[in-house]
């Protein structure tokens, strides 16, 4: 099947591709659904990825986001992020990379043109709809920092639950699923719309679909092939050439 795989990436003239949490496990990040070590098992997604959560114990959510930050400065992007950055580099305009992942690690890898639908864990913005006093730069320091002359909040730059993805990088995106021959969706448990969607647009569209995951995701029944496996392993073979 990696055969049959790697000879629609060599056809393909425009790929997509579609990664989630798993495409960062082997950098040593946690991934959210996983049993035992995702962080949906350690904590509610509703407390920690909701306006509601974080309205309700700013400090909680905000320490969290912060140690994620803390250990992804610590972390480095491994063999499924480097495939990913040197195809595009050997193969200018030829894939597009669409990613549910905030941790900046497939631009640290030397990806361009990463669309982002969840956002980025680095980038911070304020809660509610700043007045002239809230300027970023000059929050007063705390967890989370806030603005010393009306109160308002700094909260991380990230789509929560409930939250609509950044319009023009999902259009971004659509079109990349429409436009492309092949897409591959690597790491993610399919899980979460409107990002999921994106794989069935792109084989509604006429393209081929291929999963790659060691684990059954709730994409596979829209693949023409699943890959079991890990990102590290296989989208190196995958993507050689
Ligand atoms: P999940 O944690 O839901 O899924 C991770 C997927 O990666 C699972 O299907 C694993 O089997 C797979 N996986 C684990 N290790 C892997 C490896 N080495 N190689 C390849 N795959 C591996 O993460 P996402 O699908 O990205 O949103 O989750 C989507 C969104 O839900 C996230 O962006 C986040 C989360 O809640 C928000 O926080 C708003």
């Amino acid at each position: 099947m990696l055969d049959i795989a790697r000879s629609w990436v060599q056809q393909s003239q425009r790929i997509a591709v579609l990664t989630g949490a798993g495409v960062s496990a082997e950098s040593g990040v946690p991934t959210f659904r996983d049993a035992q070590t995702g962080y949906w098992a350690q904590f509610r997604a509703e407390d920690m990825a909701t306006e509601e959560g974080f309205r309700a114990h700013p400090e909680r959510v905000w320490d969290w986001y912060q140690y994620r930050r803390d250990l992804l400065a610590g972390v480095h992007p491994n063999a499924a992020h480097q495939a990913l950055a040197e195809f595009q580099q050997r193969h200018p305009g030829r894939l597009t990379l669409i990613t549910q992942n905030v941790d900046g690690l497939h631009q640290r890898a030397g990806s361009t043109g990463v669309l982002c639908l969840h956002g980025g864990i680095f980038e911070n913005r304020w809660l509610d709809a700043p007045r002239a006093c809230c300027r970023i730069e000059h929050a007063a320091p705390g967890h989370p920092p806030y603005c010393d002359r009306c109160g308002n909040l700094v909260r991380p730059g990230v789509v929560w639950f409930g939250e609509a993805l950044p319009s023009a990088t999902f259009e971004a995106a659509e079109q990349a699923a429409h436009q492309c021959a092949l897409m591959l969706v690597v790491g993610t448990a399919g899980a979460v719309y409107p990002a999921a969607g994106l794989a069935r647009q792109a084989r509604a569209a006429g393209a081929r679909v291929v999963v790659l995951n060691p684990a059954p995701s709730e994409l596979d029944d829209a693949a023409h092939a699943v890959l079991r496996g890990a990102a590290g392993t296989l989208l190196p073979h995958l993507l050689a050439g």
